[in-house]
């Protein structure tokens, strides 16, 4: 303390800290090489970093943490009680046990302009840029640059100069990937052209080997589509006329599509409250309870009164269905397990029976593959694969894709034309190399989406169990107000989908099934309030910080607020304690 200056004992101040005059510090502590204008207070339990310049007249309080080499401009006013009250209900005033302290991270290099507000409980993320005046009310990203009240973000700050804020955040961005690829892809066709090479051959052939290699199968047989691959895998494996074959509820319509064009029985088995993928304590309960043994000791369903014989878990957004109790119960009641793997290539499972990881594709007795364009590998058009290990599968499978056919015009029953083009195995055996990056990109940008959500408390993101490892078809998060939110962000310029808006319960063209509405409420409940957001590869660390300032923005103006207060719902309320 001198005549200029109240700097009480217990400041912990470091080297070389220049301070003006008229300074007010106590409780604090200040790095080594910093600078502290006129008329700044900092208190108790406040910190600032090494080589900070804190302009005059700024007000640093309890709670505050500023990161080395921050610049804080005049007149900055940070807050730490987002509901800050004078006095008691009993009239007394209030003190400092009643006031709720909220922390405000002012992250390295971060600069902060004159007369800005900061309110409580926000972080300023590294090197970013707020306007002169600003009210910031949540956090910013980055090396974003944002202004205005409440502050808005304009673009970011790149070594290379400033970048503007992209505009538009497409869904998927199909264009890319293809232009990055054109001369192969150019050349993959233009050797169709040249050889004529239009059906089979191999090019398809090179590519159902590698594509096995890459499921951990002895055989991928290429076909149509994913529904194509399905049908056949579930004709392949034997299911008969008639048979129940169980899946979820919450899937894509070919899943039970081609259940019902094998001749077969879809019914329902809800999904988990966290994975959105097949509950494995309801297929127990409904094996257990909904089902009974006739004298020849066959399971049969009670709801339709046919032999179940088959369970299609779904691998459902790209996370595989928890295979090992599937297995283990399918084992155990004498089923065939046929996964639905067209969501989920690449896509791992820790077996701990057999005590590795394992790829999509590669635990049941077949599996179905689609190379639909927005798939995590996908065709410049139609296509799919069935993967299995099991060589009369194969066998059946690729009879069946080629109408039953065993030798030139000798069928052994009736099949299908549901062969994969030439140049479409073609261009998928060009892109699969890829696959394991683009696969890893989409975990990276499913990662940085889960840290940049994770303190939005109306929105819960995606689960990953410790034994799985997720490609991230698409990144599904769940809000109550999932329709405001599409809303929001297509005004905001950001696509977003619904996977899926009307169980498959519920859709009309399985009404002959006769289940009820409140049959499989995971899967009800899950239809209202999931949102899949902008996810592919290519997807820029700008894009995703548009998606994610916009669904705080969203956040934010759902709060209430008390109108009569004339209070713009997009601000917190913050006075300083
Ligand atoms: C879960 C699931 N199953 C099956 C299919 C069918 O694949 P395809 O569209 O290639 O016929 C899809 C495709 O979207 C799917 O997502």
């Amino acid at each position: 303390m001198n005549s200029w200056n109240a700097v009480s004992e217990d400041v912990r101040l470091g080297e070389n800290v220049r301070l003006s005059k008229f300074i007010n510090l106590y409780g604090c502590e200040i790095g080594d090489d910093t600078k502290i204008g006129a008329f700044v207070e900092i208190q108790k339990n406040a910190s600032v970093g090494r080589c900070c310049k804190i302009s005059s007249h700024s007000f640093i309080c309890e709670g505050v943490q500023i990161e080395d080499n921050v610049f804080i401009g005049h007149g900055v006013m940070f807050i730490n009680d987002p509901y800050p009250r004078a006095t008691n209900a009993d009239g007394s005033l209030q003190t400092e046990a009643d006031w709720t302290l909220q922390r405000t991270v002012i992250a390295r290099g971060a600069s902060i302009g004159s007369n800005a507000t900061i309110l409580s409980n926000v972080k300023v993320g590294e090197n970013a840029i707020v306007g002169a005046g600003s009210v910031v009310t949540k956090d910013v990203p980055p090396n974003a640059v944002v202004a205005g009240n409440p502050a808005r973000l304009l673009r970011f700050m790149r070594e290379s100069g400033e970048e503007k804020m992209p505009d538009t955040v497409p869904f998927l961005d199909l264009v890319t990937p293809h232009v990055e690829l054109e001369q192969a892809l150019v050349n993959v066709f233009r050797q169709g052209l040249h050889t004529g090479g239009f059906v089979g051959g191999p090019a398809v052939e090179n590519f159902e080997r590698d594509f096995a290699t890459f499921c951990q199968t002895s055989h991928a047989i290429a076909v149509g589509s994913g529904t194509d691959a399905l049908r056949f895998a579930i004709m392949a494996c034997g299911i008969e006329v008639g048979d129940v074959v169980l899946t979820v509820p919450n899937t894509f319509i070919a899943t039970a599509e081609a259940i019902s064009q094998a001749r077969a029985i879809p019914e329902f088995i809800d999904v988990d409250e966290r994975t959105y993928n097949m509950s494995v304590q309801m297929l127990e309960r409904y094996l257990e309870r909904q089902c009974v043994q006739n004298s020849a000791g066959k399971l049969i369903s009670l709801r339709s009164g046919r032999p179940v014989t088959a369970i299609v878990p779904v691998h459902l957004y790209g996370q595989m269905a928890d295979m090992d109790p599937i297995l283990s119960l399918a084992a155990k009641y004498g089923l065939t397990v046929i996964e639905d793997a067209c969501q989920a290539h690449g896509a791992e499972y820790f077996s701990k029976k057999h005590g590795r990881w394992m790829r999509a594709g590669s635990m049941g007795r077949a599996a179905a593959f689609s190379f639909y364009p927005g798939k995590n590998l996908g065709a410049c058009g139609e296509g799919g694969a069935v993967t299995t290990s099991d060589p009369v599968v194969a066998e059946r499978s690729k009879t069946l894709r080629n109408h039953g056919q065993v030798r030139k015009y000798v069928h052994n029953f009736e099949g299908y034309n549901g062969r994969l083009d030439a140049i479409q195995a073609a261009f998928l055996h060009t892109k699969l190399p890829y696959l394991e990056e683009w696969n890893k990109k989409r975990r990276d940008r499913a990662a940085e989406y889960n840290r940049l959500l994770a303190q939005d408390q109306a929105l819960g993101i995606p689960y990953e169990p410790s034994w799985s490892r997720a490609v991230y078809h698409l990144y599904v998060v769940r809000t109550d107000n999932r329709n405001g939110m599409v809303d929001f962000l297509k005004t905001k310029g950001i696509g977003t989908g619904i996977h899926y808006p009307i169980p498959l319960h519920m859709q009309k063209a399985y009404a002959f099934l006769n289940y009820t509405r409140d049959d499989f409420p995971v899967t009800l409940r899950l239809a209202d309030e999931i949102i899949s957001l902008p996810m592919f590869p290519q997807l820029t660390a700008q894009q995703q910080a548009k998606v994610v300032y916009e669904i705080q923005s969203f956040t934010l103006s759902s709060l209430d607020a008390p109108a009569e207060l004339g209070i713009n719902p997009s601000v917190q309320v913050g006075l300083t304690a």
